[in-house]
C-alpha cells in the first residue's frame, strides 16, 4: 500500500488562509500532523484516546483539575472540551472569560496534566444546552443561524475572535499548550452554498487568528458532510478544513422501565467497513476520527432516572466491543461522549434535558469513578501504551474454531506487530463461547483457545515486542508495561477463573520462577518459546530472567489489574482508588491519590522510599521488584452532615397583587421578535427574548377593562421542556398549565386555556398576573432556527366560547431577570438567574438580610399558591484532606416523581447559585450534586429554595436534606468560588 507522507497541516493550512496567523514558533514544522492512517504527533504515530469533559457543567475551577487527573488516571491521553458561547456573552459585545469561565486556565491544566485537547469552539455546539450554546441575544438576529447572513456571521465572528484567540495560545505546534485538533461548527447537515461559505469563513477565521493545528468538523454520523476536498469519494460535501470527524451513539438502549435492551452490533467505520462512502472511510486520505462516541446519554424531565441504566448500556462490555471495535478497524482518534458529563446548573439545559447531566459517563456527576472508569483505565493503558496500534492495516484472516465467533486481524505496517480482535458474531451476541484460534503471526504459525462469555471482547496481541521481551503472542490481554532500569515489567489480565497462555520467545530457555500464584511454564526447545500456562486468579507474579531484560510478569484477574495505575512512564501502582501524580525526586517518590479505606500500596519504581499525600510510608521490598506498604492506606476521616432546620420563609409573588407597582416594568407591546413563533396579526409581540429576557422565569402583567366577553382565556406560551405558566386575575390564581412531559423530545409550547371567573365580566380595570417558567430554548440540531421558538407568552386572547378570539384588548407589561442582558452579577452569569421576585431582590444570595422573614418549618405544611421562599444555613466540617461531594436531596430518592397532586418546583440556590431544578410532580432527579467550591466545606452555607406550586393539598415543599454522594481520603485542593453576595440594586 502506497503511504502518503505526513501533510504538514500548518503548512497547509497557512497556505489556503486568508490571513497570516497571530503567532506560531515554527511554522515550517508544525507539531501535529497527520496522514491517510494516524495522527502523527512529533513524528510518532500517536492514537488519540479522548473523552469530553464542560467547563460549563462544573462551575467550580479547581474542580477542573480533579476531572482531568481522573481522566488521565483512566488511561486518556486526551480531552475534548465544548466551548459554550452563550455561556461567556449576556449581551451583544460584552464577553467575560474570568472566573468560572476562564477558559485559559482550563486548557493551561489540561497542559499540566499531560493531556492533549481537542477544542469545538462552536458557534454552535449543540450539547443539550439552551440554544445549542447560542447566546440569548442571539434569538433575536433576523439573519439566519449557521449560515453567511452577515448579522448572524458579525455576531459569530465576535466569539470566535475571542475563544479562538485563548486557544491559539494553547497549541501543541508551538509548545505553549497541548491543543491538538480544533473543530469548526457541530453537526451541521444543512449544506447550501450559503453554508459552504459559512464553513469556509468558519475555517478562514480560525487560520486568521492563529489556530494552527489540523481542523475539523463533526459530522453528525458518518454522513460525508463536509468531507476535505483531499477526499475523492462520491456523495460526500467537501467542506475546507484538512480532516473529516464524525460522532456516533450505536449500540444498546435503556428502555423506560431502565432496562438494557440488546442493540446492533459495533459498527466497522472503518478497515472493515463498507458501504457507498467509500467503505473504509468517508474520506480515505484522513485518518479515522470519532469526534464523539457514545461513552452514556442524556435523560429528560419525566423519565424513571436513566443515568444509572445508561452507566450500564454504555458500561463494562459494551465499552470493549464497541471502543475495541473502533481500535481494529483502525480509527486512530476516538473520543468518548461523556467522559465526565456533570451539572446543566442553573438555566443552562436544554428542553430536552433537567438539571443533572451526568450522563452514565465513567465518571459520575458527584465526581465517582464508575466501575466503567476501571475497565476504561485497562483500555486506555493498552491503547494510549501499545504504540504499534496506532497505525493499523489488515492482517491475513485467521481460522476461528466457532463460527459465531469473529477475529479481525490487524498488523502494524511498520513492525507487523499483531493485534487480534476477538469478539462474538455478531459482536453483541453474548453468550458463552470456548473456540481455537489459529493464525499465522510473525513468529510462526500458532494455535490457542479462547473465550468469550456475555457482552465481551478481548484485544490481545502477538509479535509484540513488550519492552526487551518478545511476546509471540498471549491469550491474556495486556494492560500495561514498563522499564524500572534495568528490568522489565509487564500487567496481563484475563477473566475470573479463565484459562490463559503467553508465549514469550527467548534465545536460550530462561529461569522461570513462580512468585506468586500458579503458572506452569514449558520450553519449546526447537521454537525457542517459553510458553506459560494459567488461570487469571488473583494476582499471580513471575519472574524470567535470561533474555535481554529480567521480566517480571504480573498476570491478574480483571478486578485485580484495574487496581493498578500508571501515573507516569515509570511507575505502576497497586492499590489505592485513585492515583493522581507520581512525582519522582532524590530517591523519593512522592504519590498522589485519594483512598476509600484499607487499601493496599504497592510501587514498581526506581525510587527507593515512597510518600503518599504527602506522608512517608514504611515499605519492603517484595520478591517482584516492588515497595510493598506496611500498612494499608487509611481512608477518609467520619463526616456528619447537619440537619437543615431555623428555615425561614417570605411569599414570593407579589406581582400576582393588583396594586403591585410595575411602573418600572417594560411595555409590552411589539418587541423585536425574530421568533418562528409569532402572534397572530395584530398582536403585540410578548415573546421575552425581544425585551432582552432570555433564561428562567418571566412575568407579565396585563391590564384589561371587564367585559361580558371575559369568559375564557387561552395564552399561547412557549417553555421548553416541563415549561409551565400560572395565571391569576386580580389576585386570584385562575390556574397553572404545565407542558406535557415524559417524552424523550419534549412539548416545548402549549396553549393554557381557562375560563376566567365571574369577576372578569365585571366593568373597570382588571390585572391579570401571568407566570412563565422557561425551561430553556431548544436547540438547533437541524440549522432550521429551532432556538428561535418563543419563550414566555405568544399570544393571549380574551374572548367568550364561540366569539371572536382577542376580543377584550389587553395591555402587558413584562418583567424578567434584574438588568436583562445587563447582569448585576456577572461573575455568576447569564445562566444563574430568571426573573423571579426573589431573585430581583437578591434573596438567593447568602447576604440577603433575611431577619424580618417569618419562622417556618420544612417539610412545609402548607402548600401556597405562586412562589414562596425558604432560607436556611448551615455549617460543613468536611476533615480538611478529604474529598467529598454533598448534594441537596428532596422527599424520598427512591420514587422519581412526588405521589399525587404534589404539583410544585424547587429552584434550589445554594450560596447564590442556582444548581438545580427540582419538579416534584416531574422527576426523575431529587439530589442535587453541588460541587465544592460553591458549597463552602468548611464553614457557612446559605441554601434558598424558590418553591413555586399552585397551592393544592400535597404541593408543599417535602423534606430537605443534605446528602454525601462521595467521600474520600485525597482529592485536589479547592478554594472558593469567587461572586457577589448580595445584590447593590434589587428592583421589583
Ligand atoms: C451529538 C452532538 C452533541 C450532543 C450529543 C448528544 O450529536 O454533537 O453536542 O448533543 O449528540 O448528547
Amino acid at each position: 500500500m502506497r503511504r502518503l507522507a505526513p501533510l504538514l497541516v500548518g503548512v497547509a493550512a497557512l497556505l489556503g488562509a486568508t490571513a497570516a496567523p497571530a503567532q506560531v514558533a515554527n511554522p515550517a514544522k508544525p507539531r501535529v500532523a497527520f496522514d491517510e492512517r494516524s495522527f502523527i504527533i512529533d513524528g510518532k504515530p500517536t492514537l488519540i484516546w479522548s473523552s469530553e469533559f464542560h467547563p460549563f457543567r462544573l462551575p467550580s475551577p479547581d474542580l477542573w483539575r480533579d476531572i482531568l487527573q481522573k481522566m488521565k488516571a483512566s488511561g486518556f491521553n486526551a480531552v475534548a472540551l465544548y466551548f459554550d458561547w452563550g455561556y461567556h456573552s449576556p449581551k451583544q459585545g460584552v464577553y467575560d472569560f474570568t472566573g468560572i469561565r476562564d477558559m485559559d486556565r482550563v486548557l493551561d491544566m489540561a497542559k499540566e496534566e499531560g493531556l492533549y485537547v481537542i477544542t469545538r469552539a462552536g458557534p454552535y455546539v449543540n450539547a443539550e444546552l439552551s440554544r445549542g450554546g447560542f447566546p440569548g441575544w442571539l434569538v433575536n438576529q433576523r439573519g439566519r443561524a449557521r449560515s453567511d447572513d452577515p448579522e448572524y456571521m458579525a455576531a459569530a465572528d465576535e466569539w470566535l475572535t475571542r475563544i479562538n484567540a485563548i486557544i491559539a495560545r494553547h497549541q501543541l505546534n508551538d509548545g505553549r499548550g497541548t491543543v491538538i485538533l480544533h473543530q469548526i461548527e457541530n453537526e451541521l447537515a444543512m449544506t447550501t452554498p450559503s453554508q459552504g461559505r459559512y464553513m469556509q469563513h468558519l475555517y478562514d477565521k480560525a487560520r486568521a487568528d492563529g489556530i494552527t493545528v489540523p481542523i475539523f468538523h463533526n459530522d453528525q454520523g458518518r454522513n460525508g458532510y463536509w468531507v476535505p476536498k483531499s477526499s475523492t469519494v462520491p456523495l460526500t460535501v467537501p467542506g475546507p478544513q484538512e480532516l473529516y470527524a464524525f460522532d456516533g451513539y450505536p449500540g444498546a438502549t435503556c428502555t423506560v422501565h431502565n432496562k438494557v435492551t440488546k442493540g446492533a452490533p459495533a459498527p466497522d467505520w472503518g478497515l472493515y467497513g463498507e458501504g457507498a462512502r467509500g467503505g473504509a472511510s468517508a474520506s480515505p486520505k484522513t485518518p479515522g476520527f470519532i469526534a464523539e462516541f457514545g461513552g452514556g446519554w442524556f435523560d429528560y424531565w419525566g423519565s424513571n432516572g436513566m443515568y444509572p441504566c445508561n452507566a450500564i448500556q454504555r458500561g463494562v462490555g459494551y465499552q470493549r466491543v464497541f471502543y475495541g471495535t473502533n481500535i481494529a478497524n483502525g480509527i486512530a482518534a476516538q473520543s468518548f461522549y461523556m467522559g465526565y458529563g456533570g451539572t446543566s446548573w442553573g438555566w443552562l439545559p436544554a428542553p430536552v434535558v433537567y438539571t443533572s447531566y451526568d450522563y452514565g459517563s465513567a465518571i459520575s456527576e458527584a465526581r465517582v469513578l464508575r466501575d466503567k472508569a476501571l475497565e476504561l483505565k485497562q483500555l486506555g493503558q493498552f491503547a494510549t501504551g501499545v504504540a504499534d496500534l496506532a497505525k493499523l492495516v489488515k492482517a491475513s484472516p485467521v481460522t476461528v474454531s466457532a463460527a459465531d465467533v469473529q477475529v479481525y486481524h490487524d498488523r502494524n505496517p511498520d513492525t507487523d506487530a499483531r493485534l487480534l480482535f476477538v469478539a462474538h458474531k455478531p459482536s453483541t451476541a453474548g453468550g458463552d463461547k470456548i473456540f481455537t484460534i489459529t493464525a499465522d503471526l510473525p513468529d510462526g504459525r500458532y494455535s490457542f483457545a479462547s473465550e468469550l462469555h456475555g457482552l465481551d471482547a478481548k484485544l490481545l496481541l502477538a509479535g509484540y515486542d513488550l519492552e526487551r521481551q518478545r511476546l509471540v503472542y498471549s491469550t491474556s490481554e495486556l494492560q500495561t508495561s514498563l522499564r524500572r532500569g534495568a528490568e522489565d515489567i509487564a500487567l496481563l489480565y484475563g477473566r475470573p477463573s479463565e484459562k490463559g497462555e503467553t508465549v514469550l520467545r527467548f534465545a536460550a530457555a530462561p529461569k522461570v520462577t513462580v512468585l506468586e500464584g500458579d503458572v506452569a511454564s514449558a520450553w519449546d526447545a526447537g521454537k525457542r518459546d517459553l510458553k506459560l500456562t494459567y488461570a487469571h486468579n488473583g494476582l499471580a507474579r513471575v519472574r524470567i530472567e535470561g533474555g535481554k531484560a529480567p521480566l517480571t510478569l504480573l498476570i491478574g484477574e480483571v478486578k485485580e489489574a484495574q487496581r493498578f495505575f500508571r501515573p507516569d512512564p515509570a511507575t505502576l501502582v497497586r492499590g489505592p482508588n485513585l492515583v493522581r501524580h507520581a512525582t519522582l525526586s532524590g530517591g523519593t517518590l512522592a504519590l498522589t491519590g485519594d483512598t476509600a479505606g484499607g487499601e493496599p500500596l504497592e510501587v514498581w519504581t526506581s525510587a527507593d522510599r515512597v510518600r503518599w499525600n504527602g506522608q512517608s510510608i514504611a515499605t519492603t521490598r517484595s520478591g517482584s521488584g516492588s515497595l510493598a506498604a506496611r500498612t494499608a492506606l487509611a481512608g477518609p476521616r467520619a463526616l456528619t452532615l447537619p440537619e437543615l432546620t431555623g428555615w425561614k420563609s417570605a411569599p414570593g409573588s407579589p406581582e400576582t397583587d393588583p396594586r403591585f407597582d410595575d411602573s418600572a416594568w417594560a411595555v409590552a407591546s411589539g418587541g423585536r421578535n425574530a421568533s418562528t413563533i409569532r402572534p397572530p396579526t395584530g398582536q403585540p409581540s410578548l415573546s421575552m427574548d425581544g425585551y432582552g429576557f432570555h433564561d428562567g422565569d418571566v412575568w407579565y402583567r396585563g391590564r384589561f377593562t371587564g367585559s361580558p366577553e371575559a369568559k375564557t382565556i387561552a395564552l399561547h406560551y412557549g417553555a421548553g421542556g416541563a415549561g409551565m405558566l400560572q395565571l391569576w386575575l386580580d389576585g386570584k390564581l385562575v390556574g397553572q398549565h404545565e407542558l406535557p412531559t415524559g417524552l424523550p423530545r419534549p412539548i416545548t409550547t402549549g396553549v393554557a386555556e381557562f375560563a376566567l371567573p365571574e369577576a372578569a365580566s365585571a366593568p373597570g380595570e382588571h390585572v391579570l398576573s401571568v407566570m412563565v417558567r422557561n425551561n430553556g430554548h431548544n436547540w438547533d440540531l437541524d440549522s432550521d432556527e429551532f432556538h428561535k421558538e418563543a419563550r414566555g407568552l405568544i399570544s393571549v386572547s380574551i374572548a367568550k366560547p364561540g366569539g371572536i378570539s382577542f376580543a377584550v384588548p389587553v395591555a402587558w407589561k413584562i418583567q424578567g431577570k434584574q438588568g436583562g442582558e445587563d447582569l448585576p452579577d456577572p461573575m455568576r452569569g447569564p445562566a444563574n438567574n430568571g426573573g423571579q421576585y426573589g431573585e430581583r431582590m437578591g434573596w438567593h444570595l447568602p447576604g440577603f438580610n433575611d431577619t424580618g422573614w417569618t419562622a417556618a418549618t420544612v417539610p412545609a405544611q402548607t402548600p401556597v399558591p405562586g412562589t414562596i421562599w425558604y432560607r436556611t444555613r448551615f455549617d460543613l466540617t468536611v476533615p480538611k484532606g478529604d474529598d467529598a461531594t454533598i448534594g441537596v436531596q428532596f422527599g424520598d430518592p427512591a420514587t422519581p416523581r412526588s405521589p399525587g397532586p404534589g404539583r410544585y418546583r424547587v429552584l434550589v440556590f445554594v450560596n447564590g447559585w442556582q444548581m438545580g431544578q427540582f419538579a416534584a410532580n416531574v422527576g426523575p432527579q431529587r439530589t442535587f450534586p453541588v460541587p465544592e467550591g460553591i458549597l463552602n466545606h468548611r464553614g457557612r452555607n446559605t441554601l434558598a429554595l424558590a418553591v413555586t406550586g399552585d397551592g393544592a393539598p400535597g404541593a408543599a415543599l417535602e423534606p430537605v436534606k443534605l446528602v454525601t454522594l462521595h467521600h474520600v481520603r485525597g482529592g485536589v485542593s479547592v478554594g472558593t468560588v469567587a461572586a457577589p453576595t448580595t445584590l447593590s440594586t434589587p428592583k421589583e
